[in-house]
Formats: C-alpha cells, structure tokens, sequence
C-alpha cells in the first residue's frame, strides 16, 4: 500500500503521532507467531497463502452467494462497525511489510480510545472540534445537510462532518450514526451536555455487552464470562502498556473483531422503494464518503426487528465466505489497488502476518490455559471447504496445523457456530477486551444500580428500542 494514499477513507497518518490516544500491543506476547510455526521465510510467501485463502477465486471468496444467513438482523453488522470505529484505528502499519516486533507493536498509535466512549460521535467535544456541533442549541450534535436532512452534516465537498470519516464508509454505516446523533439530540432534552453524553453512553455500552455481544458470542463462552465478572474474577488477561492504560491486542483488532466482515451481505434493503441495493451501489453513485440521496435514506425496519409486522433482512453467516463486494472494495476505500489489495480477506490475513499473529491452535490453548471452557484441539472440517482439496497436500497439511488466526477464527464461526455466532475462541478474544473496557472506570458497568432507561426496555433495551424511540422523535 502506499503510503499518503486514500486507505479506508484515511490519509496515512504520517506525523500524526500527536493524535495517538493510545497504543495496539499483544494479548499473548509470550506465544510463537504463526509465521513462526508454519515456517514463513519472507513476506512474498505470507502474500501467497493470503492469496490463496483471500484473494479473489481463493478459498474465503463466496463467489456463487452460498453462504446461508445467520439470525442476527443486518442491522448489527453496520452497528458492529460503528463500535469498531469507537475504538480501533491503525493508520500507521505497512500492508506489505515486514512481521513486526512486539516492541514496535507497542509502539503502534491507535487513533481511538480503547473505551466505549463514542469519541467517533462526541470527536474531543465542543470545545476543542465545535463544528461537529450545532451552534444555536448548547451541546446539540448537527445532523443533516441542504441536501437531505437524514443523512449526516456535510461541508460543501460532501464530506462527512464527523468524529471518525470510516463512519462515513458506506450508506448504512453512515445511517447507523446518524440514528447515534439523533438518540444524543434526544437524550440532550432536559439536561446538560456533559449529563447527555453520560446517559448515551451508558446506554451504548449497555446495548455493546447485553445485545450485541450476546448475539454474536458462544452461548456457552458468554455465559461463562458473566459469570466470572459477577465473581469479580474477570478479565483472564493483562493488556496494558507501560503507563497502566488499556492497550488494544491485534489478536482483536486484526483478526476477531474482524468478524463482521463476514457478516457483510452483497445487497441490502434501504427502504419500502429500494428493496435490494449493492454495498457499494454505482447507480447512487454511493461508493462510500459521499452524500445519502434522499430516496436512499434507511428504513431500519427493513434491517431490524423494529416492527412486529415488518419481515427484515438478517446478516450473511458468520464464517470463513466474504461477499464478492468486499473482495473488489471500490476506490474511495482502498485508494488504487491491485486486485490482493482490493480483497478485504486478503488484507486481514496479510495485516495478521505483519502484526505477528499466532495461530489459531496457539491462541486457542492459550485461552484455555487461562481457564476458558473450550476445545483446543477441535477438527474444523477443513477438507469440507470448497476448493480445498485442489491445495498441494504439503500446504493442506501446514494450513490445518497452523491455521492463520483470522481464518481459524471464521471457520469455527461457520463448524460450532454453524454460521449463527461465533465459535468458543473468537468469543472469548472480544469478551477479554470488551469486559477489560467495561470494568475500567466511568463505565455503566461500574455504577451500582443502573439500567436503561425505561422508556427504552430498561433492561430489555436493545437496538431496536433505540431505533423506535429515535422516530418517535
Ligand atoms: C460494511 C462493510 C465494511 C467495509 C467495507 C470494511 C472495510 C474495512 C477496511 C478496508 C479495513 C482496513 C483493512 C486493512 O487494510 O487491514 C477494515 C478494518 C477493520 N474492520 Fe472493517 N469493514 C466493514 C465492516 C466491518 C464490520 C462489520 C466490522 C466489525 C465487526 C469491521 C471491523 C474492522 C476492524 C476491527 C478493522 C481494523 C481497524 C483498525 O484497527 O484500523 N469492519 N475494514
């Protein structure tokens, strides 16, 4: 990749060193790479086998639509970037570098907090980014433009006005923090903004760990969990850098936490008039960083369980099969690419090789060490894959023992998840560093008697009520 070029709606982050809020680091130093394990000599050769899985044709590409649906609505894949955009972004690691070493992994900035704190909503606040906010009404959030006042606040290029440009990535992302801008204007009746911005996040923190994370997580492994934190013995790892501060693992943030991609489905619904759209849709010219046409604003109650009377579309399978869309990602995500490049699968894998992560096997022992309830030597079926048996043997063999962490992570999602959630491995990754933010201080988690508030479910809230409630407006 190169660097000063368009990634991820990001200009490289070269000398923005100032703007580090904190560091990525790893949750198991101790454990050998994969790269390590399966013999890698050079990067040429980790680009083949990520090629080979991700790349365009390879093993992770749906090409024929075959992966099936999961149960999750559609709605919580743009709600689960949305999150990821709250709290991960590497601009500084080199797609096409060399393995670096947990020293430089430490040193690595992270440009969002690794707290649920909704600083790609509040940016640094009101006074120090002021034009994120609406200058007649204190401490109200703006939202909408000339064009289409449900769509986000734009400066006269179209640009999003906004605490973090990726949520601006594609139609639905966009749409899902506008629904954030709007629940703050709401939430802000009656109180000040510092009150408001409290209540909202408590809320979002709530919907993080009792909604969302319940629906993607092992039964079995959340279970677990909560109740290891009831029992004040939670969480099983240490991730902290030198100051004592929360770091963010790359086991996370480059592999587990990229799950949602696979939930990612070619066509969505917008509204009653737009049935079935493309991700990327040229005919709305919605590549991603662009103006929401009016015709095009979301309908959650097609993506969500909003209305009762309402069919609504789920997400696509969590497993090891991306959809074609996110195999050819458009311009304006990847910058001009090559075809490697413009799969999303193939970029995952690369970004573990260059962040060192170890294997699937390895991190799945390790866990258990730590007192996680799972199977470390569990069979994922490979031989089952499409196309894995045109594999040379020698690699069939490497790959099935040393399985590179994100793959390993997706394909026990489609074996022991059976595509609905994920598996005991890639749960018990999101719970450490979910649980670890949460437990940390000024969290709802922390405050002895809170709950949602009852106009929202109390404690039922889920993301619909926010939705229902955000209309009634
Ligand atoms: C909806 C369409 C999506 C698109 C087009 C998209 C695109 C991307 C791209 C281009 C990257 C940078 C890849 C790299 O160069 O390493 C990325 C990173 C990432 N994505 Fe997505 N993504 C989508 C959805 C999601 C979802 C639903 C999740 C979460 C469940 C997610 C989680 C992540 C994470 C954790 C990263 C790493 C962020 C960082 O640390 O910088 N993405 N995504």
């Amino acid at each position: 990749m190169n660097r000063g070029k368009s990634m991820h709606g990001m200009a490289k982050a070269r000398g923005c060193s100032h703007a580090r809020l904190g560091n990525f680091c790893k949750m198991f130093s101790s454990v050998p790479s994969w790269a390590e394990d399966y013999g890698i000599g050079n990067r040429c050769e980790a680009e083949q086998v990520a090629a080979i899985l991700g790349g365009a044709g390879g093993l992770m590409h749906d090409t024929g639509g075959s992966s099936p649906d999961s149960c999750i609505p559609a709605a919580y894949t743009f709600f689960a970037q949305f999150v990821d955009h709250d709290i991960t972004l590497d601009t500084e690691s080199e797609l096409h570098g060399d393995v670096l070493a947990d020293e430089a992994i430490a040193e690595l900035p992270n440009l969002r907090t690794v707290s649920l704190d909704l600083d790609c909503v509040y940016g640094l606040g009101p006074e120090a980014m002021p034009f994120l906010f609406d200058q007649d009404q204190e401490g109200r959030l703006l939202v909408g433009n000339e064009h289409n006042i449900h769509d986000l606040p734009r400066n006269r290029d179209g640009r999003a006005l906004i605490g973090d440009p990726r949520n601006d990535e594609n139609l639905f992302v966009a749409q899902m923090h506008l629904l954030f801008l709007r629940f703050h204007n709401r939430r802000l009746a009656g109180r000040s903004f510092e009150d408001a911005q409290r209540d909202v996040r408590w809320h979002y923190q709530w919907l993080v760990w009792n909604d969302f994370l319940k629906r993607v997580c092992d039964p079995a492994i959340y279970d677990y969990v909560c109740r290891e934190v009831a029992q004040g013995r939670y969480p099983k790892c240490e991730f902290k850098d030198t100051c004592g501060k929360l770091c963010m693992p790359v086991e996370f943030s480059v592999a587990a936490y990229r799950f949602g991609h696979t939930m990612v489905r070619s066509h969505y619904p917008a509204n009653v008039d737009y049935p079935a759209i493309e991700l990327f849709d040229e005919r709305f010219g919605t590549l991603g960083f662009g103006p929401v046409p009016p015709e095009l604003t979301v309908d959650w109650r097609f993506l969500l369980d909003v209305d009762p009377c309402q069919d609504y579309t789920l997400s696509k399978a969590l497993d090891h099969l991306f959809a074609d869309e996110l195999i050819r990602l458009p311009d304006p995500v990847v910058g001009t690419a090559s075809e490697n490049d413009r799969s999303l699968a193939f970029r995952n894998l690369l970004r573990g090789y260059v962040l060192g992560l170890p294997s699937g096997q390895r991190v799945a022992h390790a866990l258990r060490h730590k007192g996680y309830p799972l199977d470390d030597t569990v069979d994922l079926h490979f031989a089952e894959i499409d196309g894995w048996h045109c594999l040379e043997e020698d690699l069939r063999k490497k790959l099935a023992q040393h399985t590179p962490l994100f793959f390993y992570l997706m394909r026990e999602a489609g074996v022991l998840g059976a595509g609905k959630h994920l598996g005991p491995v890639a749960s018990a990754i999101l719970l450490e560093v979910f649980g670890a933010v949460l437990l940390s201080c000024d969290t709802y988690l922390r405050q002895p008697c809170w709950q949602p508030d009852a106009c929202l479910g109390g404690q039922n809230f889920t993301l619909a009520h926010m939705v229902r409630y955000v209309n009634a407006a």
